[in-house]
């Protein structure tokens, strides 16, 4: 199967109140273990990654384990461009390509982020490459960049229609309490999505799809592994698992999880190394690691998005 973009995935995920799973890839391991369990699970699925990956990994190296992985799995995959600071990079990956990039101009001011966003679906439209957007700023890190929470703000509902008309954008990621990262929520506190939000935003855009950056929900089982076997993830909290079912069955067709995968790699060749000091193999450790990011993938498709059986 060649790649495909998302409009067909967001079209039957939106009728079925379902969610697709946008996983980020930053070596072969990860690819596998995601595209492993999406295939036995005959789940569609979007791969995406960004700028550091690309730069971490190597625009080619990534393009080609996909292909591989699409070789090997009948399902559709979608590779997408995570956080596209401008028009260049998002350019590069759909010259490169991937078949869709998201353009993430969310930080700057609202006629600043239409006009950007315009340039780059017209040019992505040209070729067959859909667009995805954002209003509202996230809290967290994000490559690099921290946002802090008193810096982040909500989508305001009042902006998205125009927004969407002018610039004619494919999707929409809106900021309604996810973050990136680790550390979503100070300890003590009650984790909450403002749905509100969401119903407003929906009720403004019908059938148009939503996406939800920021929602790792941190499991605290690889947490702890992570703390016994060495690391130390003090007060790592994420998303309510329930609060992104809640999601996954609204407008809400794309749902970004990387930093799940980071801890579920990290919990599993922590404990290959500590529990076995005179291990040197990679692979020997790279193989606990990739079991566990298609493992956590696995509960991800099956527990929260709903995506099995939909490919
Ligand atoms: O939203 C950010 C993603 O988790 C990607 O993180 O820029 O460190 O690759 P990264
Ligand atoms: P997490 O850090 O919650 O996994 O979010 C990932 C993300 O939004 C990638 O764009
Ligand atoms: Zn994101």
């Amino acid at each position: 199967m060649a790649l495909v973009t998302t409009t067909e995935m967001f079209k039957k995920a939106y009728a079925g109140g379902y969610a697709i799973g946008a996983f980020n890839v930053n070596n072969m391991e990860i690819v596998q273990g995601i595209t492993e369990a999406a295939g036995e699970l005959n789940s569609p699925i979007i791969l995406q990654v960004s700028a550091g990956a690309r730069k971490y990994a190597q625009h080619e190296y990534l393009v080609n384990l996909v292909k591989a992985a699409l070789e090997l799995n009948d399902i559709p995959i979608a590779l997408h461009l995570d956080h596209g600071a401008d028009f260049d990079i998002c350019k590069s990956c759909i010259d490169g390509g991937f078949t869709s990039v998201m353009i993430d101009a969310s930080g700057k001011p609202f006629e600043e982020n239409i006009a950007v966003t315009k340039k780059v679906v017209d040019y992505a439209h040209d070729k067959g490459v859909v667009v995805e957007a954002e209003l509202g700023t996230l809290a967290g890190v994000e490559d690099e960049v921290k946002v802090s929470a008193e810096d982040s703000s909500y989508t305001n509902p009042d902006e998205v229609e125009e927004f969407v008309k002018r610039t004619g954008v494919d999707s929409l990621a809106i900021a309604i309490g996810t973050s990136h990262g680790a550390f979503k929520f100070k300890p003590g506190t009650k984790p909450q999505l403002r749905f509100d939000i969401l119903d407003e935003v929906s009720k403004r855009l019908p059938e148009f799809p939503i996406v939800l950056h920021g929602a790792s929900s941190v499991p605290q089982e690889y947490v702890k592994i992570i703390n016994e076997k060495g690391g130390n993830l003090a007060d790592a909290i994420g998303v309510p698992e329930d609060q992104l079912r809640q999601a996954a069955r609204s407008a809400v067709c794309k749902i970004n999880i990387d930093s799940d995968l980071r801890l579920a790699m990290t919990a599993g060749i922590r404990q290959v190394l500590t529990d076995n000091p005179a291990a040197f193999d990679p692979r020997e450790y790279l193989k606990v690691g990739r079991a566990n990011v298609k493992a956590i993938v696995a509960h991800k498709i099956t527990e929260v998005l709903g995506s099995n059986g939909k490919a």
